[in-house]
């Protein structure tokens, strides 16, 4: 998952929620001193919906009252398609105060009583509340009579009810088809990160936990989930059964989570005991047992790795048929969309397999990383996602080393440096208080880059170190809330309670390396360091200059599509500085160097002579090397002698740095390009599929910009200089996981470019697939290749079309998406659109990825930023405004732009929807983007055109 966006709201949101929340007292009943306090700040505080002052006017909750227990009750009705419930919430106050603040969102408060504890005692009735609402902050207000004292408890009972939403968020309905045509409802949560408060009033702050004990009323045809293992079912008249689950661990409210569905499921028993079930709709039970087994196996890795029981009795993971991100960690109940859980042996790919392992893998580090210990507020969100994306590759090279995960650990890498060496990014721990700036929180920065300097982190400090602190950190913060200043000191020197010290430090044993000890001894502040990479945005760029064996190292601030020598750079160089934990292997012998740059620039010695050096070893370090004088070439010719004197890790990132320092202006494209030559004797996988990345990117971009000579050169240059590649390939699904995606790569590159033998095999297995009416089974990895070439012909994309309205496979469905929205005809991309709009035959969760795809499509490019422009109030009425689809639907529709005009066009309906009061953060990442496309065009448009004339 993730990209990026920021701000407002509220007046989108007062008009709208006022009418939602009824009142019941109309007589405000502040003491004297409330209202002397009251008429103090009266212009301080907001107005409530009855036009009365709402007591509160921060987007925070106050701390004078803290939840402590709540009771839930609900009764979802799935035919009129809405849910009365009840909760009783056990408070206790901290510091005596008048009124209690709630977060509520679109809830018909019927009524509201408060007893204390000698009321409850002595069985009193409650007192009726009034209940002031403020929409613009999703906030109710518990006027009390009499105020609530210091350090007692109190008990809030409130009676509500509200229509299952529409949307994806807090309580709302799914539907799914069966096999025999019928269309049946589910009703879900999803509350990450504020809608907690869509389905009952709530403290919806990660740090307000509390224990939930959750009822749920249904019919007999439905079953009803929670986070808790259920402990009884009671009938009731009329045929209804209720549900009660056991009381959860203290905890988080966007954690809950329940469902009334008629889904099947299959189990397991992990090793600790715990009962993991997949569920999902009927007819796709079949594709259920691939996460069963994953997700026995990940849970068993996380009990032993984190040293920690899984504390909760069962473990369901539910394949939801409507649902807007990937998955969601919810404690003991799991929800997933379909495609990240479900897996056919026929129609999903190796790529499908490794995503399904890697959100299990995923989610489950969350029960761990976020769900027992949780950060203090959203600013932090990557002390969850962060840890969630490093843990998946820990956890998946031991359980699924076939997989050869390790390798995408890079890629990820690779793929957040493009944002984060843009002016507009962000640092990791960023200041987040509104509803759509903590959306936009989630995005590659929290995840992919938390998880890199993790990982940079674990390579410095040793795998040993790293693992003890985090362990450390999840003990002491069980049940409890954390910062990012608690992870360093777990992480850091400060003695842990079974360590030994010496010499003012701790450890334990030693198996420590002695680079390690020696950095020790240096006494690095972990935090000091850790807060260069998570304070400050951006990456830096070591530029290494050798002269004999003298090192001279130079750090700045890396940035894409900003050259040394344009006016703008010195002034965004200032005030960076990161403490590098900089690594380098060198010619003379196999040991990894180690060396903080803590300054600008800094001296080493080799201690003996060398043709070469490379620095960021295995590209474990968050860092871009450029090599001057004649580093570049000593590598560029070392590679053409013998690569395989650089571990392949090394070999990428050379690829990769080489290019990015193309984009930066500091290297040019021609030595980059000079660079990939060495790839016809390329034996490592990755290694060339990165090489290739590049070569097909430029082809894209030059096919975009109608550059027809270049395009049709390039398009010769690929398929003559990869042809003993492609030639090697077979259209089955055989060989190791990278074999497999090789073969995917090579030849959906290979159709695209319309090479005679690979449409017609493609036409071949496509025609054969018709005649069998979707029965014959295609090799997974080519499948969406022969679809696309499939859906080039009228009959063919039409009969896509009706199997995918047919297909129960997740997977199979989003093959054949994709390709429908290859064609050439603009009717039939509008139409998907229509479709996409509607939202019955193509879901209104995969409109955003389908014009993502569109807009990636030469022939659709236009028509999907013209839709997009003139439907966005349209769009914004499916997902809210900071929400993952809506970043994507706007970067994946505009980011490919590379003209002035294209930058204008773009610009003016930004600037327009900033009048409209829409701002987010991804406009800025958006406009920079472009502007970066514009100038690297300008730049190197004729040294590519150059090198492909003398290289073809
Ligand atoms: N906690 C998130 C779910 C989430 C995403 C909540 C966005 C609120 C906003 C979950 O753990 C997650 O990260 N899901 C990813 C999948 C993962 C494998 C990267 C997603 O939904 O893309
Ligand atoms: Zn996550």
């Amino acid at each position: 998952m993730a990209n990026s966006c920021r701000k407002l709201i509220f007046n989108i949101y007062i008009g709208f929620y006022c009418s939602a929340v009824i009142q019941i007292c109309i007589c405000s009943q502040f003491t004297s001193s409330s209202i002397v306090q009251f008429n103090k700040d009266r212009g301080a505080f907001p107005v409530a919906t009855n036009g009365e002052l709402f007591p509160w006017h921060e987007l925070r909750l106050p701390t004078m009252v803290i939840p402590l227990h709540y009771d839930l009750f609900v009764h979802p009705n799935l035919t009129s398609l809405d849910f009365v419930a009840s909760e009783k919430i056990e408070v206790l106050v901290r510091d005596a105060t008048q009124f209690i603040i709630l977060h509520s969102k679109d809830l018909e408060i019927m009524n509201v009583t408060l007893q204390s504890e000698e009321d409850l005692r002595y069985r009193k009735p409650g007192k009726k509340l009034t209940v002031l609402s403020y929409p613009a902050h999703e906030q109710i207000a518990l006027l009390v009579p009499e105020k609530l004292m210091a350090d007692l408890r109190y008990s809030v009972a409130i009676d509500f009810q509200a229509k299952l939403a529409d949307g994806f968020e807090g309580f709302y309905k799914s539907t799914y088809r069966t096999l025999g045509g019928e269309t049946r409802t589910i009703a879900v949560t999803d509350f990450e990160p504020t809608q907690a408060r869509m389905a009952f009033p709530c403290f919806d702050e990660p740090l307000f936990k509390a224990n939930f004990s959750i009822k749920i009323r249904r019919e007999s045809r439905h079953i009803a989930l929670s986070n808790m293992p259920k402990v009884k079912t009671i009938e009731l008249e009329g045929g209804l059964l209720e549900d009660h689950f056991e009381t959860t661990v203290k905890m988080s409210t966007y954690l809950v989570a329940y469902i009334v569905c008629d889904f099947n499921s299959v189990s397991g028993i992990a090793s600790s005991g715990v009962k993991v079930s997949i569920h999902a709709a009927p007819d796709k039970w079949s594709q259920t047992h691939y996460a069963l087994e994953a997700s026995l196996k990940l849970l068993d890795f996380y009990e032993n790795y984190f040293d920690i029981h899984y504390p909760l009795a069962k473990l369901d993971l539910v394949a939801i048929p409507d649902f807007e991100s990937g998955a969601m960690e919810n404690w003991g109940l799991v929800t997933y969309r379909e495609t990240s859980l479900l897996f056919d042996p026929k129609t999903s790919s190796t790529s499908d397999k490794l995503w399904v392992t890697k959100v299990i893998a995923h989610e489950l580090a969350h029960q761990w990383f976020g769900n027992l210990v949780t950060m203090e507020w959203w600013n932090d969100i990557w002390l969850k996602e962060g840890f969630a994306t490093y843990m998946e590759h820990i956890s998946i090279n031991v359980t699924y080393p076939e997989l050869q995960f390790d390798d995408d650990f890079l890629n990820m890498c690779f793929e957040v440096i493009k944002r984060d060496s843009l002016n507009s990014s962000h640092p990791i721990s960023n200041q987040a208080e509104t509803s759509t700036q903590i959306k936009e929180m989630f995005d590659a920065v929290s995840y992919e880059k938390g998880a890199c300097i993790l990982n940079m982190l674990k390579d410095f400090l040793s795998e040993e170190k790293f693992k003890k602190g985090i362990i450390h950190y999840l003990k002491k913060f069980s049940y409890r809330n954390a910062k990012h200043d608690d992870l360093w000191s777990s992480l850091s020197n400060d003695c842990l309670e079974s360590d030994s010290t010496s010499g003012g430090f701790c450890y334990s044993d030693s198996k420590r390396t002695s680079n390690t000890l020696a950095f020790l001894r240096e006494n690095v502040e972990v935090k000091q360091m850790m807060a260069t990479w998570t304070l400050q945005k951006g990456i830096p760029l070591v530029v290494v200059n050798r002269e004999g064996r003298s090192l001279r190292l130079q750090q700045e601030r890396f940035l894409n599509g900003v050259f040394k020598e344009d006016p703008e750079w010195g002034a965004l160089q200032e005030r960076y500085l990161w403490h590098i934990p900089v690594t380098y292997s060198t010619s003379s012998s196999n040991a990894i160097h180690r060396h903080i740059l803590k300054s600008k620039t800094d001296t080493l010695d080799l201690p003996e002579k060398t043709s070469w050096v490379k620095f960021n070893v295995d590209s474990n370090g968050y860092y871009i090397v450029h090599y001057e004088g004649h580093g570049w070439y000593q590598l560029i010719t070392l590679l053409n002698q013998n690569h395989t004197l650089l571990r392949p890790k090394d070999r990428i990132s050379l690829i990769h740095d080489a290019f990015q320092l193309v984009s930066a202006g500091r290297l040019t494209l021609d030595k980059a390009l000079d660079l990939t030559r060495y790839l016809q004797h390329e034996t490592s996988i990755p290694a060339l599929l990165k090489g290739l990345e590049y070569l097909e990117l430029f082809y894209h971009i030059m096919e975009r910009r109608n550059v027809s000579d270049v395009t049709e050169n390039l398009k010769h240059y690929l398929l003559q200089y990869f042809k003993p590649a492609i030639d090697k390939q077979s259209w089955r699904d055989e060989g190791s996981v990278w074999d497999r995606r090789l073969r995917s790569a090579l030849l959906k590159l290979t159709c695209y470019l319309n090479h005679a033998p690979c449409i017609q095999k493609a036409t071949e297995l496509f025609s054969q697939w018709m005649e069998s009416n979707g029965k014959l089974n295609i090799p997974t990895d080519v499948l969406k290749i022969v679809y696309s070439v499939g859906a080039q012909t009228t009959a063919g994309w039409n009969y896509l079309l009706e199997q995918y309205e047919l297909s129960l496979s997740g997977a199979e469905k989003n093959k054949i998406l994709y390709a429908l929205s290859t064609s050439k005809h603009q009717e039939k991309l509008m139409k998907l659109i229509e479709l996409g709009m509607e939202g019955k035959v193509i879901k209104t969760q995969d409109l955003a990825a389908l014009l993502h795809a569109i807009a990636r499509n030469p022939k659709g490019q236009q028509l999907a930023w013209n839709f997009v422009k003139e439907n966005w109030i349209h769009l914004l009425k499916k997902f809210e405004l900071g929400s993952f689809p809506i970043r994507m639907i706007i970067s994946g529709t505009t980011s490919h732009f590379s003209s002035k005009d294209e930058l204008q066009e773009v610009k003016l309906f930004f600037e327009s929807l900033k009048a409209q009061g829409s701002h987010l953060e991804i406009f800025q990442i958006v406009l920079e983007t472009i502007s970066k496309n514009i100038k690297w065009l300008e730049k190197n448009l004729p040294t590519l055109r150059n090198w492909l004339l003398i290289s073809i």
